[in-house]
């Protein structure tokens, strides 16, 4: 796994090279091994009935664990699930994510109540080859995300080799992503691989034009994103929660929707630098108001510079779906992150869902960063038309903003 991308450095017009050059599951020795295999199986699931609702995570997981099991090694897999903060909650086991895996997989995947202890020992102790057991939520123990050192020690006593392929997780210093990597060989899975493989290669040589489509809520989430592109895209669509901080930085009055103050002045940066770097950088003409995101209210369309006092922007208007729908067609390289509007309510959901569907016809490189946009895109059952749609959130956006991830940077330089 070899990838070369440029970085945005303190001052943003100078730019550094660094290389990812990292050993992966197919560089070691397996046959017989317990191998950790650290996955992302944060799966989400539906709040009424709690089934997993998109389980694109766990089959991307898929071949990794497979070449482990042709292999013979024992399977032991890490995750986390949700935010539990320390605690055991019992809504947060990951029993259905093991009985999942053991559908898709066709064989048992055994689990145990816990991640570390007697039990969790004996279990790893009873493994035997192309066995596979997924251990309890990492974190029921507040250690896991402090990265606690003699937490990352107990797991890795579990295992002969560690092999990362939570790419979601990636972007935390947690002690199964950076910390197990001190004591056992720690090198990437297939995933992991793709992903940064994908990504990378995304900003390193992109077919023009490139364009970047960027919803959600906040800006300060992607302004190291925002600032990365800037010398490599041609034009950046805004549009979501977060057009609302651009559109005050233009002078516009947003009514009640949320502005983040703080990047004002930022946003006004970015402008100007999108000038600079002759970056066409498009803001919403028109937008859909309503007096709360609630699935009830009554949305109303208008243009930018009348939104009405007492009601907050919850998704693009016709005017701007059109102008981002031409800027799209003709782009060849397409990555979206961030929602356009609420796409949990229907009528929020019109910008999201309809350039979605665009997006699925183009015949573009398109990237979606994960979270809730690669969520978005599997209800649509889209997922198969868009090239790539990373399993990382948080992650992706940290990865092409520059920032080096923890849980690559862990991992064994290749020799
Ligand atoms: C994600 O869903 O983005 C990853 O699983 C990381 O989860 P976290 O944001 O709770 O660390």
């Amino acid at each position: 796994m070899v990838v070369s991308i440029r970085f945005a450095g303190s001052a943003p017009d100078i730019f550094l090279e660094f290389a990812v050059n990292k050993m992966t599951v197919r560089d070691i020795d397996v046959a017989g091994k317990r191998v950790l295999v650290r996955v992302d199986f944060n799966v989400p699931l539906d709040v009424n009935t709690g089934a997993i609702t998109d389980d694109r995570r766990i089959r991307a997981a898929l071949p990794t664990i497979n070449y482990l099991l042709e292999r013979n090694a024992k399977v032991i897999l890490l995750s986390h699930f949700g935010r539990p903060k320390g605690k055991v909650v019992e809504d947060m086991r990951l029993t259905p994510v093991a009985r999942r895996l053991s559908e898709i997989l066709g064989k048992p995947v055994a689990t145990t109540r816990d991640c570390v202890g007697q039990e969790v020992e004996n279990a790893v102790a009873a493994l035997k080859g192309g066995d596979v057991l997924l251990l309890e939520n990492l974190r029921f123990h507040a250690e896991e995300e402090k990265g606690d050192d003699a937490f990352a020690k107990a797991l890795a006593s579990l295992g002969d080799v560690y092999v990362n392929d939570a790419f979601g997780t990636s972007h935390r210093a947690h002690a199964s992503i950076s910390g197990i990597a001190r004591y056992l060989p720690a090198v990437a899975g297939f995933l992991l691989e793709k992903e940064i493989n994908t990504l990378g290669g995304l900003l390193e040589n992109p077919n023009h034009p490139f364009t970047a489509l960027f919803g959600g809520a906040k800006v300060s989430d992607k302004v190291a994103l925002l600032k990365n592109i800037m010398g490599k895209v041609n034009t950046i669509l805004i549009g979501g929660g977060m057009a609302a901080t651009f559109l005050r930085a233009k002078g516009y009055s947003v009514g009640a929707s949320a502005v983040e103050d703080d990047i004002i002045n930022i946003a006004n940066d970015l402008i100007k630098d999108a000038l600079k770097n002759k970056v066409n950088l498009v803001l919403p003409v028109d937008v859909v108001v309503a007096a709360k995101p609630d699935g009830s209210a009554k949305g109303q369309i208008v243009s930018v510079d009348k939104i009405p006092l007492g009601q907050m922007i919850l998704d693009i208007g016709p005017g701007t779906i059109t102008a981002f729908e031409n800027e799209l067609k003709r782009s060849k390289t397409v990555f979206w992150n961030g929602t356009m509007g609420i796409a949990e309510i229907p009528q929020f959901a019109v910008g999201t869902n309809t350039l979605a569907k665009l997006l699925a016809t183009l015949k573009a490189k398109t990237v979606i960063g994960g979270g809730s946009t690669a969520e978005t895109i599997a209800k649509l059952g889209l997922t198969d038309k868009i090239t790539f749609v990373s399993t990382g959130g948080g992650a992706s956006l940290e990865f092409l903003g520059g920032d080096q991830l923890p849980g690559v940077v862990a991992l064994r330089d290749k020799i």
